[in-house]
């Protein structure tokens, strides 16, 4: 029986629009073997239109794509646009009108790809950051010129069903969840995000956690990687541990990330954690692995597990036999590294 999912792509600026191909070209070859067909449509929001239209993405944007199986992004980014213009008018909208409350974030050491680290064989753990509240929150302003309020928003809902879905995932992984506080400092969100977490932690008796101060916590993700399974943190502390974890792992081209809606009410978007890397756009140089291993995530996310696990295995033999790009000190460039993948596919 054969299956068919309706993709929407967003590859976005600079390499975002090179390792889109590279990751629906994997789709196809391991779909084919397992009876799962993609129909792509893809779509030209980024920098670039803004510079055109005025606009990241159409006013109507989100319910072209709202009827979609998934999401497929490459990056959006672009200089002369403001960062802020380019994430609150596209990733910000996407991730909070499909209430893409998970932001999942695998990372794992492979074989040949040489981690800063030098204990890092045995990194292999999950990062679990909110995504839809906290501290990226709207609420706040200026007072004249000399004063300016940021909120950030925690609530009873949004802190339990992250909660619950990280004990939930290290039930299916090791059984250890550490949350990121900072209790000391922040007196107001950060008991309060606490308290939930116990709450939670108490329906899930098998698991073992603990809380740590996110200042600790970031120097022990460095010291002592290997005793981390899933981490769970709130919105900023998830964002700039995951970029650790990311630069932990090897290499910020290979990490992947997902948005995820667990109720599946909406899509899903899965997304490469690299920005569109203006330095190297254009030149074959961008490494395709994060937008692959997104792909591969999606594909989990869709009911696919078999079929994300040959594609991350390829991955793995691949970078173990020496393929790789220059930015793990390889030569292949993206063209020449995909086909090769395509080819052990
Ligand atoms: P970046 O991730 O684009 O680049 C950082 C460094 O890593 C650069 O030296 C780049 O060449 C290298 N790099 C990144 N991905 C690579 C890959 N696949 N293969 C080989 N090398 C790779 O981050 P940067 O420079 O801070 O941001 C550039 C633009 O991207 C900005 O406009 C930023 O806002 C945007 N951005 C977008 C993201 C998204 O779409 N989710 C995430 C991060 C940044
Ligand atoms: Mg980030």
């Amino acid at each position: 029986m054969s299956t068919t999912h309706r993709i929407a792509l967003i590859p976005g600026d600079g390499i975002g629009q090179e390792v889109i191909p590279p990751a629906t070209a994997v789709l196809d070859a391991v779909g084919a073997r397992h009876g799962i067909t993609f129909a792509y449509d893809s779509f030209d929001w980024s920098c670039e239109r803004y510079a055109e239209q005025g606009a990241m993405m159409p006013a109507d944007g989100l319910d072209r794509i709202r009827a979609h199986d998934a999401i497929l992004l490459g990056a959006v980014g672009w200089p002369g646009v403001p960062d802020h213009v380019s994430l609150w008018g596209l990733l910000i909208p996407i991730r909070r009108e499909f209430s893409q409350y998970v932001n999942l974030r695998p990372i794992a050491v492979m074989e040949g790809v040489a981690s800063p680290l030098a204990n890092a064989e045995d990194v292999d753990f999950v990062v679990v950051r909110e995504n839809s509240e906290g501290e990226y929150s709207e609420v706040g302003g200026r007072v004249g010129r000399d004063i300016a309020i940021q909120e950030a928003i925690f609530t009873r809902t949004g802190v339990s069903r992250i909660a619950d879905y990280a004990f939930t995932l290290a039930e299916s992984r090791r059984g250890h969840v550490t949350s990121a506080t900072k209790s000391n400092g922040i007196v107001h969100t950060m008991p309060f995000w606490d308290e939930i977490v116990a709450e939670r932690a108490a329906l899930h008796p098998d698991v073992e956690w603990r809380s740590e101060h996110i200042d600790a916590l970031a120097a022990k993700l460095v010291l002592q990687p290997g005793r981390f399974d899933v981490i769970v943190a709130s919105n900023l502390f998830g964002d700039i541990l995951s970029d650790l974890a990311a630069a932990v792992a090897g290499s910020i081209g290979i990490a992947p990330s997902g948005n995820l809606n667990p109720e599946r009410e909406f899509p899903s978007m899965f997304e490469p954690v690299h920005g569109s890397a203006p330095d190297i756009a254009g030149q074959d140089l961008a490494n395709p692995l994060g937008a692959i291993w997104s792909a591969a995530m999606m594909l989990d996310h869709l009911g696919h597990p078999e079929a994300a696990e040959e594609i991350t295995q390829a991955m793995r033999t691949q970078l173990a036999e020496g393929n790789r790009t220059r930015d793990l000190g390889g030569q292949a460039g993206t063209h020449q590294f995909t086909s090769e993948l395509l080819h052990r596919l």
